[in-house]
């Protein structure tokens, strides 16, 4: 079990985000990331449709590629379905909700926070839940952004478009003088420097990938189940996508770096 690849999934390229902080910890465990780009975006869709599908691909993951921890590496598909893949699979489940609130809340100085995600996110209350369970002491703005995710997809992160789009999207932030926003989709990071520029150089924007990481190291120490650091001379990083193999090649390298240097296709 200990020599099992670690398994990650997302609608498309946002769970590179986290990947990158696995690989960068963990550099000597295997990893297999399963890119659904042939059904993005998740965060328009039902969450039970959404559900279906993180099943499916965890079906995948943890009973043919016989990972021996799944990350949920895409809050939609973590607010549709972390609850009921835990339930189903004997293997340990992360998801990105949870490290995400609690790295906001340790940067936050005057207790006003944002969140932004996608409307399947913000809408399932995921984000109020968690916060709220965290502290009592932080006032909560929670805006979906749709069209974000569109433009990574498409490798468009600082044009002008996004950049009106932006402005638009993250005005109730601004307004509510959040001093931390927590980028709650896992695709926002790739947009910091519109994100940044739009908010002001004065708001910390907070990503998930790192605590997610080190969730990910903790529950493997725990469990007893990480490879031990001296193994890792030959960790192999494994990369499938539902879409199109070139594009997530080339879009993918660009995002994660040289370890993306070839990609499955799964066709379901
Ligand atoms: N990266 C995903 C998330 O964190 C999903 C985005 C989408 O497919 O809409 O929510």
């Amino acid at each position: 079990m200990r020599d099992g690849p670690i398994g990650m999934f997302d609608s498309g390229f946002g769970g590179l985000t986290v990947a990158r902080a696995v690989i960068d910890l963990l550099p000597h465990e295997d990893l297999v990331y399963l890119g659904d780009t042939g059904r993005y975006p998740y965060g328009p869709r039902p969450l039970d449709e959404v559900s279906r599908f993180a099943h499916q691909i965890a079906g995948e993951l943890v009973e043919r590629r016989g990972v021996k921890l799944l990350v949920v590496a895409c809050n939609t598909a973590s607010a549709a379905a972390l609850e009921s893949l835990r339930d189903r699979f004997d293997v340990p489940v992360v998801g990105v909700i949870e490290p995400g609130v609690t790295a906001l809340v340790q940067a936050t100085v005057t207790g006003r926070v944002g969140v932004i995600g996608t409307v399947g996110t913000i809408g399932s209350g995921a984000y109020q839940r968690a916060v709220a369970a965290e502290s009592d002491d932080v006032e909560l703005v929670a805006l979906a952004c749709p069209g974000f995710v569109e433009f990574v997809e498409r490798g468009e992160f600082d044009s002008e478009q996004v950049h009106v789009l932006a402005q638009r999207l993250l005005a109730p932030a601004k307004e509510a003088k959040v001093d931390a926003l927590l980028l709650g989709c896992t695709h926002y990071p790739y947009l910091a420097r519109t994100l940044n520029d739009v908010m002001g150089r004065d708001v910390v924007l907070v990503s998930s990938a790192d605590e997610t990481a080190f969730e990910v190291r903790r529950a493997l120490a725990d469990l007893g189940l990480g490879r031990p650091a001296g193994d890792g001379g030959d960790a192999t990083a494994t990369f499938i996508t539902t879409g199109d193999v070139n594009w997530f090649e080339e879009l993918g390298r660009r995002l994660l770096g040289p370890e993306l240097a070839r990609a499955e296709r799964l066709s379901w």
